[in-house]
């Protein structure tokens, strides 16, 4: 969603924004805006469309040693050329970009209006240049502290003032905001995409926290003025973890990275010794472990359905009760929280806010929330009581993959911790660690079928509607296939227990829908079969995933096998050529694969 890019130094300011703001596209955005401050004041541009648009758009002279600017995913007003950021104030000497939203914008703005200020936009965050330029405060922090004092809701903010020409002030509130350490210059951003170009060195700030940054450093200190210390540290993601490299798309890239993104996953963590995996960063010690009850996780969209993949690991390994919930509905039915549950929140971004919000919930509760989170440092792994980090490396397109590879062995990792804190015996931790080691490439032999997906894509794109199907463990497979399928190719998509076919859905099989079944070599393969009959019977064409070694019998179907593995850690694997599945037919379907329509990869609001 919305993304915040600043420089400050020798160099002119707008290329180096402007070059950043392109980072920050695959997060999803509809206008794009930039502000500099140079000798003549403040200069903006700022437009609906795309950021390639903005910088063909830009006025010749345009230069300025300092700039902000801004991808706005619309909230408050359309997305118009005068809702984009920056927000002016009146007289156009004060510009913030703001990512977040502003509860009691309504009634700021009655207030501002009654005091005769003019409201250009329908936007929340434009009361803020008003109010920091109608501060009398004498400083730039002391304006923009004025400011926020007034305002209820999130930000992430940068602001600039004409009359403090050697500065940018910026404000975090639930929305990141990290500032980058340069030789005498500066950069800020609200995402490590649009930095890692031209440092390595970065601060994140708190909730709370605000910083003045000028060419040459900067000061961070809290709502209350007092000076915090905080030391740059150095980020280990490099601007080429951003590029397609000579990839035709990010989603590609990341499929097929995905053996190496599992082995950093597993790096360090397997235990042969005590059959048993070692996850320092939980901060959970073997009395802890041995004092939960039961299992919650909480993630939205495919980190849920990878959440239920991951309760059924929990379950099996560990036999603690374990279930999966959507976090955006989570905290609005008041749960009741649990001394003994142990919470875990997933999420690849972790800055998704209905999934933060449930964090809160719970820690306000009191309750113990533990993370499964890819970006290092960010909100969600920030605000649980420990985790496990995914080393997945920057996912860049909006359809999550190897990311939500590295979830479920994230999962199977903390399902082997606590199964052998309890009653999983060493000889079954060893069983799952052989199994895991064998993941990786187990994953690059399913990639070898490439073309041979596509082919089986090609022909499922031409459907409107098609059912993804599986039991048990195969479930959530069947889920995830079914969102990965309809977020790209636009397909109807619906995801179905096979079980439960006769009881609804069966009526609406037909030659025109077929049916994706996850159909594993386990103990539910006869009944797996015997449903598969039935679509048959009503002509549904069929594409079966599941192991060579079962027998279909008389069925016709075209397959698509996997290697197997251990039971528990099969779903993993049956998830992979679902995702070239949907790749190729949105491919097919001519979409743009990696920014699919009315998606954004991190969901900032609520
Ligand atoms: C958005 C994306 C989904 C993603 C979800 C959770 O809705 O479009 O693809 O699964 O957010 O994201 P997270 O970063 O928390 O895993």
């Amino acid at each position: 969603m919305c993304g915040i890019v600043g420089y400050i130094g020798g160099q002119t300011a707008a290329p180096i924004v402007l070059e950043g703001l392109g980072k920050l596209e695959y997060r999803g955005y509809d206008s794009a805006g930039v502000a500099v401050l140079a000798a003549g004041g403040l200069k903006v541009a700022k437009q609906a469309g795309r950021v390639r648009d903005l910088e063909a758009a830009l006025p010749k002279r345009f230069a300025g040693k300092l700039g902000i600017g801004h991808t706005r995913w619309a909230t408050h007003g359309a997305a118009t050329d005068v809702n984009a950021h920056p927000h002016l104030d009146a007289e156009g000497r004060v510009a913030v970009v703001h990512n977040g939203i502003i509860d009691n914008a309504g009634t700021l703005r009655e207030k501002l209006t009654a005091d005769g200020v003019e409201l250009v936009s329908e936007t929340d965050t434009e009361v803020l240049s008003h109010l920091v330029a109608r501060s009398e405060a004498e400083t730039l922090e002391g304006k923009v502290l004025a400011a926020l004092s007034q305002i209820e809701g999130t930000f992430g903010l940068a602001v600039l003032h004409a009359d403090f020409p050697d500065r940018i002030v910026v404000a975090r509130n639930g929305s990141p905001l990290i500032i980058g350490v340069g030789e005498h210059e500066m950069y800020v951003a609200s995402d490590l995409a649009a930095l890692v170009r031209y440092t390595r060195q970065v601060v994140h700030l708190d909730d709370g926290e605000l910083a003045t940054i000028t060419a040459n450093g900067f000061t961070t200190f809290t709502d209350t003025h007092e000076r915090t210390h905080k030391q740059a540290t150095t980020v280990d993601v490099v601007a080429e973890d951003y590029d397609a490299g000579g990839h035709e798309h990010f989603m590609r890239k990341e499929i097929l990275e995905q053996p190496q993104a599992a082995e950093r996953t597993l790096r360090g963590r397997l235990d042969e010794r005590f059959g048993t995996a070692h996850l320092g960063g939980l901060n959970l010690d073997p009395r802890d472990a041995r004092s939960i009850r039961r299992v919650k996780i909480l993630g939205c969209g495919s980190a849920y359905y990878v959440g239920q993949l991951g309760a059924s690991l929990i379950e099996d390994l560990s036999r603690l009760p374990a279930d999966a919930e959507p976090a955006s509905e989570f905290r609005y039915r008041n749960p009741v929280i649990e001394p003994d549950t142990l919470y875990v929140a997933v999420s690849q971004s972790g800055e998704t806010a209905d999934t933060l919000l449930a964090v809160q919930e719970i820690t306000r509760k009191g309750g113990r929330v533990v993370g499964l989170v890819n970006v290092v440092g960010s909100s969600i792994a920030r605000a649980c009581d420990g985790g496990i980090y995914l080393h997945a490396g920057p996912e860049v397109a909006v359809a999550s993959t190897k990311a939500l590879t590295t979830m479920s062995l994230g999962f199977a990792l903390l399902a082997l911790h606590l199964g052998r804190v309890r009653d999983l015996s060493i000889a079954d931790g060893r069983r799952i660690i052989e199994g895991l080691r064998r993941l990786p490439d187990q994953i690059a032999e399913i990639l070898e079928q490439d073309e041979a997906l596509a082919e089986i894509a090609h022909r499922l794109a031409a459907s409107e509607s098609l059912f993804f199907v599986g039991r048990v463990r195969g479930f959530p497979v069947a889920r995830e296939g079914a969102q990965k399928f309809k977020e790209i190719s636009y397909r109807h998509a619906e995801a179905y227990p096979t079980s439960e076919l006769k009881h609804g859905p069966l009526a609406l099989i037909s030659a025109e829908v077929p049916t994706v079944a996850i159909v594993p070599h386990d103990e539910l393969t006869d009944r797996n079969i015997g449903a598969l009959h039935e679509i048959s019977a009503r002509k549904g064409p069929l594409v079966v995933v599941g192991h060579a070694d079962v027998d279909l019998g008389e069925l016709s179907a075209t397959r698509i096998d996997v290697p197997r593995n251990v039971p528990e850690l099969d779903p993993i694997l049956l998830t992979i050529p679902l995702q070239l599945l949907a790749y190729h037919a949105a491919l097919t379907l001519g979409h743009d694969v990696d920014k699919p329509r009315n998606l954004a990869k991190s969901v900032t609001v609520e």
